[in-house]
């Protein structure tokens, strides 16, 4: 089916015709250029040229196969009459990148955009799946516009240790404490490093990886039954040339993101996000995308549709198992076809057909993995959305994650003015804190960080720890991985760099925490608050040049989806002259 029943493209409309298929001096040049690295003319002749913006890097664990992938992508493509070039983009590795990939996302999502504009690109196919680079390369493909197709890569297999399944994150916080205080040996660390993780793809618990590509599935951005593949399965391969041939055909059909993309397929996506129990990325990234295309997602969108969204995965960190298991259980289709009543079935997908065409005879294979909507883990999603006087922007909670005594609460704060601060004091022996403590980290948000990293489960300290104590109520202004936990309230908005109320909170002040209502309060007078507030400081400026000057000018809060301001919306950018 083409989308929205235009009429199928002729060679003369496409952007590549512009490039080749003109008898001018510049055509020659692209022309002989072309014949110099080998191809004949029948290669490119009359065909849509699909640009394969490649995430490999040697440093990126979770891209690994993706060499082999592109290979897989460009048989698609040469089977369906398409030239496929393929395009290397910076590959954001969670991993090693610092202090954090998130400063750099809307740098690949520029270098989407650019490379998408600036060659003789007709469609796209987008390979990520580290954590950023999926909302990076959405965010680059939205903004330029023209037919494309995300190739997810998918999990790596289970990890494994003495016979017990490793998560990715999850098991490493887990044992660390237990490293720290004792109830593990140096022998044992050394074996889970082993074992952890022992294949290519991405975090396989619902990081923010998982949580990502299953809602860029929800959204209709990538093929149906695509995002939980584990990255070695022989399926994998097959996918990948099937968003080849299929990106041929989205050329002719003129199938844009723009025509994917809308609000309903947003509320699919969080709807997803919500019954995976995802990450609280989510709420940063999925904003940002929407704000590429015009398309008014909130932070309020995401807790109304927490609240009518039930959690039905049962996946790590919140849950039991991983995402190897999840695909087995029937993956994506399977949660899609339980949910199909909180879902926009209309909505088109990149497969030129509906959501519910899509979903068609898709079932639960195992339903203590993906459960039944009448028996879920509960009746509500895994975020919500948090407000009161110390985050009057919003902030964001995975409840799904906390300690359910902890949703409700009311304690002292333990102030750290930055991470370092942090690092260098939790462990204090001396430190005046309980059990009942409220840690709160400042300077850790879009500017503070700068990045926003992922600081925001913030350490127990180790005091608390020997008293068998795994979870205390925390707040910061950063974000935290998808396969971390806890009762940790995060992308508290405005951030302290920029002078939000978390910079004015002192050590001992109340806070109170209150799920269930959605607040977070300081409980400080108004004039005490004012008075702070009035001789508070403006930190010194972090960057004075390069990358991180532009990227402090113009990055945005977390409530904005931390786009660069000069990024979002959809006015029109000029198609490059030809000369
Ligand atoms: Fe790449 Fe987790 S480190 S997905």
């Amino acid at each position: 089916m083409a989308s929205k029943g235009s009429a199928r493209k002729r060679y003369e409309d496409l952007r590549s015709a512009r490039w080749y298929g003109a008898e001018d001096l510049r055509a020659f040049g692209h022309r002989s250029r072309t014949l110099q690295m080998g191809y004949a003319r029948e290669d490119w002749k009359g065909k849509p040229v699909i640009g394969i913006i490649n995430t490999w890097s040697d440093i990126n664990p979770c891209h690994t196969h993706f060499k082999q992938r592109a290979e897989e992508v460009k048989r698609g493509i040469w089977q369906a009459g398409g030239f496929p070039v393929e395009m290397p983009a910076i590959s954001l590795s969670e991993p090693f990148q610092k202090p954090t990939t998130m400063l750099y996302r809307n740098l690949l999502a520029m270098e989407c955009e650019e490379l998408l504009r600036s060659y003789p690109c007709d469609g796209a196919v987008l390979m990520g799946g580290c954590d950023k680079t999926t909302p990076a390369l959405l965010m680059g493909a939205a903004s330029m516009n023209i037919p494309a197709i995300f190739v997810p890569a998918g999990p790596m297999l289970r990890g494994n240790w003495h016979g017990k399944t490793l998560g990715s994150g999850s098991d490493t916080w887990k044992y660390w404490a237990e490293l720290k205080v004792g109830n593990i040996t140096q022998k044992d660390w050394e074996e889970i490093e082993d074992g952890i993780a022992r294949a290519p793809g991405t975090c396989m618990t619902m990081g923010t990886a998982a949580t990502m590509m299953s809602a860029v599935e929800a959204l209709g951005m990538s093929l149906p039954a695509s995002s939980a593949i584990p990255a070695v399965d022989a399926n994998h391969s097959r996918m990948a040339s099937g968003c080849g041939r299929r990106i041929v055909e989205m050329v002719w059909e003129d199938q844009k993101p723009s025509d994917v993309m809308t609000e309903k397929a947003f509320e699919n996506a969080i709807t997803v996000v919500m019954a995976m129990g995802g990450s609280t990325n989510a709420a940063v990234h999925l904003v940002a995308m929407a704000g590429r295309l015009g398309v008014p997602i909130d932070l309020d969108r995401f807790d109304a549709i927490s609240r009518r969204t039930p959690w039905l995965a049962d996946i790590r960190p919140s849950g039991r198992w991983l995402m190897e298991d999840f695909y087995y259980a029937g993956g994506m289709p399977a949660l899609l076809s339980e949910l199909r009543d909180n879902l926009h079935l209309d909505a088109v997908t990149v497969s030129g057909k509906t959501l519910g065409e899509d979903i068609e005879g898709a079932d639960i294979w195992n339903e203590e993995v993906i459960r039944r909507k009448s028996a879920p883990l509960s009746e509500e999603g895994g975020l919500a959305v948090l407000r009161g006087n110390l985050c009057p922007d919003g902030a964001i909670i995975k409840q799904s994650a906390c300690d359910p005594k902890l949703l409700k609460h009311k304690g002292p704060a333990i102030v750290f003015k930055d991470y370092n601060d942090m690092a260098a004091r939790i462990d204090d022996p001396d430190l005046d804190v309980t059990a009942d403590s409220v840690i709160v980290l400042q300077h850790a948000g879009p500017q503070g960080g700068p990045g926003m990293p992922e600081w925001g489960m913030l350490p127990i300290p180790k005091k608390i720890l020997e008293t068998g104590v795994r979870d205390m109520v925390r707040i910061s202004d950063a974000r935290m991985s998808g396969t971390s936990y806890g009762t940790c309230v995060l992308h508290v908005a405005p951030e302290s760099w920029v002078g939000g109320p978390l910079a004015q909170v002192r050590d001992g002040d109340m806070i109170e925490l209150d799920v269930p209502g959605r607040r977070l309060h300081l409980d400080v007078s108004e004039k005490e608050l004012a008075a702070r507030f009035a001789a508070w400081v403006p930190p010194a400026r972090k960057f004075e040049r390069g990358f991180g000057a532009i990227y402090a000018n113009h990055i945005t809060q977390a409530d904005k989806g931390c786009d660069f301001d000069v990024l979002m919306g959809m006015a029109a950018t000029p198609e490059p002259e030809i000369h």
